[in-house]
């Protein structure tokens, strides 16, 4: 299994924070954001890791984390030139993929620092992890039945089929290449990864692994605060400074 971290994007919602750096090099509380992506996918058992980054800043990105060797993985970097959507990281990473399953997380998706071991369970397929939230209509919304085997992923829908939001967290196998290099850009020019999602799911090939620890998407002032209070109480409760 290798690893992806999407961390490009323009990061309009967090100006102007994001006119000196990349979102996913703020702090949230006493570490960089990219350091929990980081240790998410550590905690899956991934060592190989490509970091995808937009052209600005991304120089910043390598003098902070290297060839990953401090943080005991190894580091690939490949820039994306234009925000063209999430499952763009999948033609973004190719070479990287090499006919390989892959997990993507989201840079700016923040999970509980001891999360991440399910990632081992991914068998073959599609798997999206879902977490149960008081408004659906925000997110994209996954409806699945007694075997967590997805029946339907909207994205932002009116009437949620459920409380469940897909997060910033998916495992593919190896053909999501191909899947994604034949997918057509939605009507706002983003490549969807729901879209992405739903040829899985028509081929009944979408396992969905609900989890009830933190997650939080720090896209906003308001979400990147509150983060920061989690991991800030998480820090004083374990007195572990060192996340990875
Ligand atoms: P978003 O939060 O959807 O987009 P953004 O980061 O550009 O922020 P804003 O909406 O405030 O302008 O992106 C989610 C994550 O995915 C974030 O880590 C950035 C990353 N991303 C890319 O790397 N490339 C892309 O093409 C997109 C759409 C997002």
């Amino acid at each position: 299994m290798k690893g992806i971290i999407l961390a490009g994007g323009k990061a309009t919602r967090l100006r102007p924070l994001t006119l000196v750096t990349s979102k996913q090099l703020l702090p949230v509380y006493d570490k960089p954001m990219i350091y929990y992506p980081i240790n998410t996918l550590i905690q899956g058992g991934i060592k190989d890791i490509l970091i995808i980054i937009a052209p600005d800043y991304s120089g910043q990105f390598l003098n902070l984390l290297g060839d990953g060797s401090e943080f005991g993985v190894h580091f690939n970097y490949a820039i994306q030139k234009e925000p063209k959507g999430l499952a763009d990281a999948f033609i973004v990473g190719k070479n990287f993929i090499d006919g390989d399953d892959v997990t993507m997380i989201l840079g700016d998706n923040i999970f509980d620092p001891s999360f991440g071991s399910e990632i081992k369970s991914f068998d073959k397929g599609a798997m999206v992890f879902a977490k149960k939230v008081e408004d659906p209509e925000r997110f994209g919304v996954v409806e699945f039945d007694k075997d967590m085997k997805a029946i339907s992923i909207e994205e932002k829908p009116e009437n949620p089929k459920s409380n469940f939001a897909v997060v910033g967290l998916y495992c593919y196998d190896s053909r999501v290449t191909d899947f994604a290099s034949k997918l057509a850009p939605s009507p706002r020019g983003e490549i969807e990864i729901t879209d992405l999602n739903n040829i899985y799911l028509k081929n009944g090939e979408m396992k969905v692994n609900v989890f009830d620890s933190l997650w939080e998407d720090a896209g906003t002032f308001d979400s990147l605060l509150h983060v920061s209070n989690q991991m800030a109480e998480f820090t004083k409760l374990t007195e572990s400074k060192k996340l990875v």
